[in-house]
């Protein structure tokens, strides 16, 4: 090939990526081809003891010029070189670079999705600790960035706390799609050497083996359905970041930003400036990036590989970093996070964010219709607000004002009765429905938290060990093999 266009081609900077699964892949391969008799015993021993050695080199023992092209074809010159022509020219029998690359991606992702589940879990156990602090801190809850009703911080981030705990779940659901072995799919059409594609789908540590040898190429829908969830845990996370922005400007106050977490400014010594929180925020619109751009890659390519696919691979790793470390920076940061308890009940207070329980007083002690409280209360605030009145002083005169001009007769409310309804605190523990702000059913959510977060992380170990026991398993046999 002409250099510049082998080099325009090349996959072998980001193949580093997936050295170890294609490694495991030929070992698995080659172990297959002696079981079934497709190359005799002394060969595959041959083949196995050079790649063993790779496996225990790492990736700095290929030689990675792009005028090989990518990894695979670099193992293969490996072991060529280092056995001979005929052993190493046997390695790639019944199999092709299709069904490795299809498999080496979904190995790799496997791995990674565990560790972006586990950072996704650790950001929950972070969120629910700091909730856990602060169970009556009482800030105001906004809907429109209008403050609408109080709320708890707990409460708020307990919010969160479920949205991340609902991406470890998209997450998981996407490992069991990614679980599945291509390997002797072949070029598109399968091989009619007798392979044992089960046994090499299990020596892989998969769970089962994909149906269709042309889906199982030039299939990429498991990875747009990482990126899609990871996209969508990036929606997340930057929601986050956005608020940690917002709350630690002087204008909201109402949180500390940890200094170690900011950064100041080289011109203004004054600023504290919340870059972390800022490229979380920034870094969700790299991954919706890369979820469109690769589908925008798979969108009408016809069966069965075609090298579009190698350009879609690099997006997907870029996803998994971004919120594999996104999740981790932010679970650090929320850990040091502190509140302006005080500035938080001052802004429910002055945003007057009990008006709502005023009119449900209003609903059950006179009878009145929700609509007409409604009106009532919102003439009695807008009344205050006109005459700089802070909510703590509406009183029973401003009621019978409000309900004369709306109303046109006077609704009575004891004192004490309208003072309760402005109570902040009082007003949180009266909702104390399943998923209220109370601190009872604040509580009871912490609890379903850290049940689910417990099981996911089951479930992660598990499979992180199921991994493991094969890859332990696999190299044994090799090293057993190869004597
Ligand atoms: N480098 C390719 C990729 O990453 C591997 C498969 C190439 N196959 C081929 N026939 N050129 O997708």
């Amino acid at each position: 090939m002409d250099p510049l266009a082998s080099e325009y081609i090349s996959s072998m900077e980001a193949d580093a990526r997936i050295f170890y699964s294609v490694v495991q892949i030929n070992l698995a391969h080659t172990i297959m081809l002696a079981e079934r008799r497709i190359i005799d015993g002394a060969d595959a021993a041959a083949i196995l003891r050079t790649l063993y050695k790779l496996h225990e080199h790492g990736v700095s023992g290929l030689d990675l010029r792009p005028e090989l092209e990518d990894i695979h074809m670099a193992v293969e010159d490996f072991v060529t070189k280092e056995t001979s022509e005929e052993v190493g020219g046997k390695l790639n029998t019944a199999k092709s670079r299709n069904d490795q690359v299809a498999t080496a991606i979904r190995l790799t992702l496997r791995k990674n999705l565990l560790d972006v589940e586990e950072r996704l879990l650790e950001l929950v156990s972070t969120l629910v600790a700091l909730a856990e602090k602060n169970i009556d801190t009482i800030m105001p809850g906004y809907t429109h960035l209008q403050v609408a009703q109080p709320t708890t911080f707990a409460h708020h981030l307990a919010a969160y706390a479920f949205a991340f705990l609902r991406d470890v779940e998209r997450i998981e659901q996407t490992y069991d799609v990614t679980n599945s072995c291509p390997m002797g799919a072949c070029a598109l059409a399968g091989t009619s050497f007798p392979i044992d594609r089960v046994r090499v789908a299990h020596m892989l540590g998969f769970k089962r083996i994909e149906e269709n040898t042309m889906d199982a190429v030039s299939s990429r829908d498991f990875a747009l359905q990482a990126m899609s969830a990871l996209a969508i845990a990036m929606a997340n996370l930057s929601r986050l970041a956005e608020e940690l922005v917002l709350w630690s400007s002087a204008e909201f106050n109402l949180i500390e930003l940890p200094e170690e977490f900011a950064a100041t400014s080289s011109v203004m010594p004054q600023k504290k400036n919340p870059v972390v929180a800022e490229l979380a925020r920034a870094k969700a619109g790299r991954v919706f990036g890369n979820l469109s751009g690769a589908l925008a890659v798979m969108k009408a390519l016809p069966q069965s590989y075609n090298l579009d696919l190698q350009d879609l691979t690099p997006s997907l790793w870029n996803s998994v970093d971004e919120v594999r470390g996104g999740a981790e920076v932010m679970a650090k940061l929320i850990s040091a996070v502190e509140p302006n308890r005080e500035l938080m009940r001052k802004r429910a207070e002055g945003g007057f964010a009990a008006a709502t329980e005023l009119a449900d007083v209003l609903v059950w002690k006179t009878g009145l219709a929700f609509r007409d409280a409604h009106a009532i209360v919102g003439r009695m605030i807008a009344r205050a607000t006109k005459e700089v009145r802070a909510p703590e002083e509406l009183n029973i005169e401003d009621l019978r004002i409000a309900s004369k001009e709306v109303l046109d007769k006077e609704v009575q409310l004891k004192p004490e009765e309208l003072k309760e309804a402005l109570d902040l605190g009082k007003c949180i523990t009266a909702r104390e429905l399943p998923g209220g702000p109370a601190p009872k059913a604040v509580k009871n959510q912490l609890k379903l938290l850290k049940r689910e977060a417990k099981h996911c992380a089951k479930i992660t170990r598990a499979r992180r060990r199921a991994i493991t026991k094969a890859e332990i398993k696999l190299l044994k046999e090799a090293k057993r093999r190869s004597r």
